[in-house]
């Protein structure tokens, strides 16, 4: 696509949310993006939280962390170039080693990942011994590789259920947890209740951890109630990276993608997002017709690093390249490969 068809279809879906002379620019950016991509043979994957621009014009496959997980254990491309946080490209590293992985913005991370290291975990297996460990993508290879596996947002209960009856260690997000516990109907402690005489009388099938995220943290029920004040008929979803209480208050919860479906396949009249607000704009503009309400100012620091200036700087200078070294990378690629089977 020539940069002029690429302004025209970048007009023609976001002229209601982007300036024209800020379309102008990015069609620009992103036409000098997509040549060198086919010159490399590379592929680009973005998440669904990618700026509006960024979303509809670059990647080969957008998509939540589970969908773009399986796009990167499959492509043919020498290069991958994850338009997503580091986790995220961490991952693609992880499943296709021979590739060459490259993030754009060396900083984009995750609160999440931040909130828990290996040693914690092998702390958690000596004191909970032969306990399975189920760890959300979220986290960093080193984390990845001790645990038993992975999730995703899309597959977190699926894969606790793969369990059956038995207790399971679930880290870091302690909202997925809970959310997790109650759709199971497990119930969850955090080891700091296990201390103590009192201790040793709870009966629990999921142990969590206190890791959150710091954009769906920011949701309350307040502002629930509030909007179901003025809008009495909207319809409000809820990423299960937020406080249980407001995916209870929510009228449905499932990972970024099943959000998007969600709002596609919905007759009513006003939906509300509960989650990074830039997939807002990229649900509007893929749904022009649908009244989309989002509170504007929850905008993910992280994955708000990765620009298309600096993804075209990432294929013009094969930057940042990711690495993950032995033996972390295979122990890590077991846990990854086992959540791909399921859900
Ligand atoms: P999804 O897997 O639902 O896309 O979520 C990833 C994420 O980081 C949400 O904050
Ligand atoms: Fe991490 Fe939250 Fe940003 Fe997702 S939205 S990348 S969980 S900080």
């Amino acid at each position: 696509m020539s940069a002029t068809e690429l302004y025209a279809d970048l007009k023609r879906k976001l002229s209601t949310i982007v300036p024209d002379f800020e379309l102008q620019y990015k069609a620009e950016l992103a036409t000098q993006i997509n040549r060198l991509k086919q010159e490399k043979n590379a592929v680009i994957l973005g998440h669904n939280y990618m700026e509006p621009a960024l979303y509809h014009s670059i990647p080969d496959h957008a998509g939540d962390s589970l969908e773009l997980s399986r796009k990167a254990a499959q492509t043919d491309k020498d290069i991958i170039v994850f338009c997503g946080v580091r986790f995220m490209a961490e991952t693609a590293k992880i499943l296709s080693p021979d590739k060459t992985v490259l993030i754009p913005a060396e900083k984009a991370g995750c609160s999440l990942a931040e909130s828990i290291t290996a040693e914690d975990v092998r702390t958690l297996k000596k004191r909970f011994p032969g306990v399975p460990v189920v760890t959300y993508v979220n986290t960093y290879a080193e984390v990845k590789a001790e645990s038993d596996v992975c999730c995703t947002s899309g597959n977190a209960v699926a894969v606790v259920e793969s369990f059956a009856d038995e207790t399971v260690i679930f880290l870091p997000d302690e909202y997925l947890a809970r959310n997790v516990a109650r759709e199971t109907g497990k119930h969850i402690v955090f080891p700091a209740q296990l201390n103590g005489e009192n201790g040793t009388d709870i009966d629990y099938q999921l142990v969590g951890w206190h890791g959150k995220c710091e954009v769906h943290d920011k949701f309350t029920v307040a502002d629930i109630s509030n909007v179901r004040k003025q809008f009495p008929d909207v319809v409000i979803l809820a990423h299960p990276e937020c406080h249980p209480d407001v995916v209870a208050a929510s009228d449905f919860s499932g990972s970024t993608s099943a959000m998007i479906r969600y709002v596609e396949q919905t007759s009513a009249p006003h939906c509300l997002l509960l989650t990074e607000c830039s997939m807002g704009d990229n649900i509007i503009a893929a749904n022009p017709q649908k009244e989309i309400l989002r509170l504007c100012s929850v905008r993910c620091p992280h994955m708000n690093e990765i620009t298309l200036e600096d993804t075209l700087a990432a294929l013009q200078h094969g930057k940042y390249a990711v690495e993950v070294p032995e033996p972390v990378r295979s122990k890590a690629a077991r846990a990854v490969q086992r959540m791909l089977t399921i859900g």
